[in-house]
């Protein structure tokens, strides 16, 4: 685990970016893991200048996202296929045909996590994949549990994601209870993976991920046996460490 700091957000997300540029450049049709959430926007928002300024061509990329709540349709102003369009993909050249988000919607959530998980795998894996960190320690939306989910699964929500998402929606009793999300196994599958976490309301997840034990009790501590895992802070959320 490689861990860099800076001293603000938006130094952090410009090194984020860069990373992602990089790992572009170096392979221009790679599959890309994306993370939703208020962690990336800033990296988006540096993806896309660099793209229109002509340093980084997504026209090659092919991308799939962490996970996608249960029961919202991707035209839902909260799903976070919408979210993924608003935020990047309508802002660089990706062909859109090439990015996926899981499947939150039809009568078999079970089968579409069964499917992602084998797109995935047909894709040839995921050469980097890119993440936030939820308040727990969550990762996609692996919540704290006995175990490491494998595959990409259905996730019954914990109480505190609940708490931490219903800013986006109107009342917390429209926040979806479970969601579809890639499992701890197919993050660690990722050739290399780099998770960014900015603001002192991180700081205890982050060090519990650097410093703790290694537990399913913190989903993101299994990282810290990835063999090609880079660590992107700000000051505030490496407290801390
Ligand atoms: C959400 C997402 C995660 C994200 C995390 C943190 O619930 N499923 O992928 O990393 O929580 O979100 P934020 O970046 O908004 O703090």
């Amino acid at each position: 685990m490689q861990i860099h700091i800076y001293e603000t957000p938006e130094l952090a997300a410009k090194a984020a970016a860069a990373l992602i540029a990089a790992a572009i450049l170096d392979k221009p049709n790679m599959v890309l893991g994306l993370p939703t959430g208020s962690s990336p926007v800033n990296t988006y928002k540096e993806l896309a200048k660099m793209n229109r300024e002509g340093v980084v061509d997504f026209s090659r990329v092919t991308t799939y996202n962490l996970d996608e709540y249960v029961g919202l349709e991707g035209t839902h102003e909260q799903s976070y296929r919408y979210f993924m369009n608003a935020n990047l993909f309508d802002h660089v050249n990706i062909d859109k045909a090439n990015t996926h988000v899981p499947c939150g919607v039809g009568d078999d959530p079970e089968k579409n996590a069964r499917d992602y998980e084998a797109a995935i795998e047909k894709a040839g894996g995921i050469d980097l994949q890119f993440m936030g960190i939820g308040r727990n320690g969550h990762i996609g939306f692996n919540e704290p549990a006995d175990a490491f989910p494998d595959a990409t699964s259905i996730i019954d929500l914990t109480d505190s994601t609940i708490e931490a998402n219903k800013r986006f929606f109107a009342s917390k009793d429209e926040v979806p209870r479970r969601a579809i999300s890639m499992g701890v196994g197919t993050i660690m599958r990722a050739r290399r993976t780099l998770l960014i976490a900015t603001g002192a309301d991180k700081a205890e997840a982050v060090r519990g991920m650097v410093k703790g034990p290694v537990t399913p009790r913190l989903p993101a501590s299994a990282l810290r046996f990835h063999q090609d895992c880079v660590i992107v802070l700000d000051k505030a959320a490496a407290s801390l460490l």
